[in-house]
């Protein structure tokens, strides 16, 4: 139903180019083709082959102003495994190649690309015709264009799809084909590649010190992100200091990352087809029997904590947590499966809410036992001893993971945030 949405509201929009991820494929390949060609999708993926066969077109070009820009799309084949629902990727850099030359008369390459940021400069530094690579795999916004081999420019997609990239492209005469000026001039790599150095830094000594396998796994999980990181811009760096950005010799090319945020007014037609997939998926849940309730819930919610610890509350009110199932019920997500965990209370216990109907009252939002722990006995015994007194970093990074959202936590920033002042109980 996500793909179909998603489809419907390209096709709507009017698009060019789209190339299939994992995440489609793993619907196997007959939906994804039905769902493509009932929205008239045009739909790229030069290495993909499903069954034996290509299941779309490598490239398509498109006319504009008297120029030709192509379109590649490729996925990175170990994101399909073994293959994925008789899907497998060949070589991608082969297969931009034989595009490219199989379509002379294109003076643009657009290299739609679903793989890890780090691959986008080798797949620029073997096929110099590909003049801007459009990753749509990057797991944070980057707000500028980034310069990779041979004169290419990297555009990143932002996460959750919380933001349009524009890519301002100006085509100046004389300028050789594929090669682009912008982007920045290093400095933000530089500074991020440091802030992210520190990072790693810490994830390594927490991964030593961690006490429990959940602590370790979590800890590696931020090792392994932070890790990327550092790789990717550091390639980055590498490409900056080889290429002839800045230079004044190619097309110009800015990129803009606008907000989707409250001041940019609903699309009426794609809100419309929000809506009306809603309203499908209610009666699907309808249709189905709602998950056992839990009598046993050792999670009680914010208001059960409220009586006796009202100066913790009123603090804790003001703050995001507070309102951070209100966050999801702004985007209409509050049902979303991939959205509920971290946005409640409980929900990565078992002994918690563990599907989003079962998050009802003040387990909605981030609440005082997403910190303090599992609270039913503390509040029968008032003991001190029953209950998490210091939640440690550990505990935030359950949500503050460093991927959904975008590797802001920072603990000596953040818990001074939370933390509810001289005046407690
Ligand atoms: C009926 C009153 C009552 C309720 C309800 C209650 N608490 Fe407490 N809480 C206490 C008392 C009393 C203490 C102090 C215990 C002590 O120092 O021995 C305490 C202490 C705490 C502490 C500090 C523990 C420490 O080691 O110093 C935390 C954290 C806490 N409560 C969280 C919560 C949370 C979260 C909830 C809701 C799930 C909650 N409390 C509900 C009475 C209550
Ligand atoms: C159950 C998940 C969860 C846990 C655990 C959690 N957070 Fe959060 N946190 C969130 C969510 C979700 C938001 C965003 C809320 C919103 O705006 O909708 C948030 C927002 C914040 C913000 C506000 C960021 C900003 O400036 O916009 C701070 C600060 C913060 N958390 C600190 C912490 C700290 C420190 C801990 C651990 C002691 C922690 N959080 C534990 C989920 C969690
Ligand atoms: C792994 C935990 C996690 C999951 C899953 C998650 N979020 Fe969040 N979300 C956070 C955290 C943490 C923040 C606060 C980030 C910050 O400001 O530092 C946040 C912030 C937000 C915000 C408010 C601030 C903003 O950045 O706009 C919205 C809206 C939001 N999330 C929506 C969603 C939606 C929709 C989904 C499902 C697609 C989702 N979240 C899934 C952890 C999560
Ligand atoms: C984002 C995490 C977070 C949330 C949510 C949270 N707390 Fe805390 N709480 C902390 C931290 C961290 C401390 C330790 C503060 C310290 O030691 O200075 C703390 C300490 C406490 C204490 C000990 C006394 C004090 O004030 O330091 C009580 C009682 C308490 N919290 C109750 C609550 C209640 C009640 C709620 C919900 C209304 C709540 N907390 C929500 C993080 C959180």
């Amino acid at each position: 139903m996500k793909l179909d949405l998603q489809l419907d509201a390209f096709s709507l929009v009017g698009i060019d180019a789209w190339t299939p991820g994992e995440g489609d494929l793993a619907l196997g390949i007959d939906a994804v083709r039905d769902t493509v060609a009932a929205h008239d999708i045009p739909a790229v993926a030069g290495n993909l082959v499903c069954d034996g066969k290509a299941p779309f077109p490598a490239a398509r070009t498109v006319t504009r102003g008297g120029v030709t820009v192509g379109f590649i799309g490729v996925i990175d084949p170990t994101l399909l495994g073994d293959g994925l629902s008789g899907c497998t990727a060949t070589d991608p850099v082969l297969a931009v190649r034989t595009a490219v030359s199989e379509h002379p008369g294109v003076v643009h390459w657009v290299l739609l690309h679903h793989g890890d940021e780090a691959d986008d400069a080798a797949l620029a530094r073997e096929v110099p015709a590909i003049g801007l690579v459009v990753n749509g795999h990057a797991r944070i916004s980057r707000p500028e264009a980034r310069p990779l081999p041979a004169g290419a420019v990297g555009l990143a997609a932002a996460s959750r799809g919380k933001s349009v990239g524009i890519a301002d492209v100006t085509f100046v005469p004389g300028a050789q084909p594929g090669v682009y000026s912008g982007g920045d001039d290093g400095a933000r790599t530089a500074s991020q590649l440091e802030r992210y150095r520190k990072r790693l830094q810490t994830a390594d000594k927490a991964l030593e010190q961690a006490a429990d396998d959940e602590a370790r796994t979590r800890a590696q999980r931020q090792v392994d992100f932070y890790g990327e990181r550092v790789k990717a811009l550091e390639e980055e760096q590498a490409a900056t200091e080889a290429s002839a950005l800045g230079t004044g010799v190619g097309h110009q090319v800015g990129l803009a990352h606008v907000q989707l945020g409250k001041d940019i007014d609903e699309h009426a037609p794609t809100m419309a087809k929000v809506e009306a997939a809603l309203e499908r998926i209610s009666a699907l849940e309808a249709a189905h029997e709602a998950p056992a309730t839990r009598p046993g819930l050792a999670y009680v919610g914010t208001d059960a904590c409220l009586g006796c610890h009202a100066d913790q509350h009123a603090q804790w009110t003001a703050t995001p947590h507070a309102r951070a199932w209100n966050s999801l019920v702004a985007e209409h997500r509050e049902r979303d499966r991939a959205c509920f965990q971290c946005h409640s209370t409980g929900a990565f216990d078992p002994a918690g809410p563990t599907h989003p109907m079962l998050v009802t009252g003040s387990l909605q939002g981030v609440g005082c036992e997403s910190c303090h722990g599992a609270g039913k006995t503390h509040v029968a015994t008032q003991a001190a001893a029953d209950i998490v007194r210091d939640p440690p970093q550990a505990t935030c990074v359950q949500c503050h993971d460093g991927e959904q959202d975008e590797g802001r936590f920072d603990w000596d920033a953040y818990r001074p945030k939370v933390v509810h002042g001289a005046s407690g109980d």
